[in-house]
């Protein structure tokens, strides 16, 4: 009998299973596709809530509390296995281009700081000082300082390694399903049948509401919300650090590519890239730098966003014994993989948790009631 089966093989079902494997505890990690793929390869690594307009106090508290302990995180998985996931903290630079969005930098500046960001208004020779690669036609900035990035499919390779370091066992299957009565877990069925575990963790992205077997008590509203990007090779140090306007964000990786993302688009388990998606990330990109038309553009792809019903994730215990849910992370799973990671992984272990999760409680999903 395992003691845990985790059910999702991304960033945040690893980092459970890592943070219970140094534990001590026995882990398989299930999932269709090869380990740290779907949205944790797809994102772009922005460590940003602040940018990301979380303005939820509880959520604003889990996503301060997980970019804090990224530095350690980070530093662990390095050395444990030799993968630096590249954390940079160069903060988050918004950029108006026209009147109305240089009207608002002063209110945009004071709302970023009420949520708990380190922000400051910039005038032109500022932002330009800070981003010489910017067109000329740019008017001001908000710089976010406390905002950082981290390279997510470096992230995920380290994560991975370390799981496996740590004992953690990885198993490639598709159509899993739970295995519980009314009231407790039993384990969970795949192709090659029945495996007796004390715990299963929902940890399935996009796909977590629709796991088979979740009696109804338990089940979590999740809907995919995907995202597309792409990617340009650029000099080294083209930017320094983010840069949004109008919804659409830069991401330097030390490779030399630069991440443009993300459109949002809610069309089921879509993961196409339109002609249109990348139109509108590029007329907004090359409004921001004249320049970036000139380089290649090296990727597409995209990934789908697990979205909850209010916005916040579903952390913890559910109805059923021994099944817990880590699912609906939005657009902040990269952000909230080390918290929630140590937090659900205390919970299994008997440990009081390093945050309070009541917030997150699974049973509110409107299913649940
Ligand atoms: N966190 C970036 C995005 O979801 O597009």
């Amino acid at each position: 009998m395992q003691d845990v089966v985790v059910i999702g093989a991304g960033l945040i079902g690893c980092g459970i299973a890592y943070e219970l494997a140094k534990r001590g505890a026995s882990v398989t990690v299930y999932d269709r596709a090869e380990p740290a793929r779907a949205a944790s390869w797809a994102g772009a690594g922005m460590l940003a809530p602040y940018s990301e307009e979380v303005v939820d106090p509880a959520l604003l508290a889990l996503c301060a509390a997980s970019l804090r302990a990224y530095p350690a995180f980070v530093e662990e998985l390095r050395e444990r296995t030799g993968v630096d996931a590249q954390l940079r903290h160069e903060g988050t630079l918004h950029v108006a281009f026209d009147d109305a969005a240089a009207r608002g930098l002063a209110a945009q500046c004071e709302a970023f700081g009420r949520n708990g960001a380190v922000a400051t208004v910039l005038d032109r020779d500022a932002t330009l000082a800070r981003e010489p690669m910017l067109g000329g036609n740019v008017r001001g900035a908000v710089y976010v300082a406390n905002e950082a990035h981290v390279d997510n499919r470096r992230l995920g390779r380290a994560l991975v390694a370390a799981c496996t370091d740590a004992g953690v066992r990885f198993e490639r299957t598709g159509g899993v399903v739970l295995e519980a009565d009314a009231r407790r877990v039993r384990g969970i069925r795949t192709e090659h049948g029945f495996l007796a575990a004390a715990t299963v963790v929902n940890a399935a992205g996009a796909w977590a509401g629709g796991l088979p077997g979740v009696p109804a008590a338990a089940r979590i509203a999740v809907r995919p919300v995907a995202g597309e990007m792409l990617a340009l090779a650029v000099p080294k140090g083209f930017t320094r650090g983010l840069v949004w306007s109008n919804h659409v964000y830069l991401v330097p990786r030390d490779d030399g590519r630069l991440l443009i993302g993300a459109t949002s688009v809610e069309r089921e388990f879509d993961v196409r890239v339109t002609a249109q998606g990348v139109a509108s990330l590029l007329a907004v990109a090359l409004r921001i730098a004249p320049v970036l038309g000139t380089f290649a553009l090296v990727e597409t792809w995209a990934g789908l966003r697990p979205a909850s019903h209010d916005g916040r994730p579903y952390l913890g215990r559910t109805h059923i014994d021994g099944y817990l849910v880590a699912a609906g992370h939005y657009r902040n799973g990269i952000l909230l993989t080390p918290v929630t990671a140590q937090a659900v992984a205390a919970l299994i272990a008997g440990e009081r948790p390093p945050v309070d999760l009541a917030a997150f409680n699974p049973q509110r999903a409107p299913e649940a009631a």
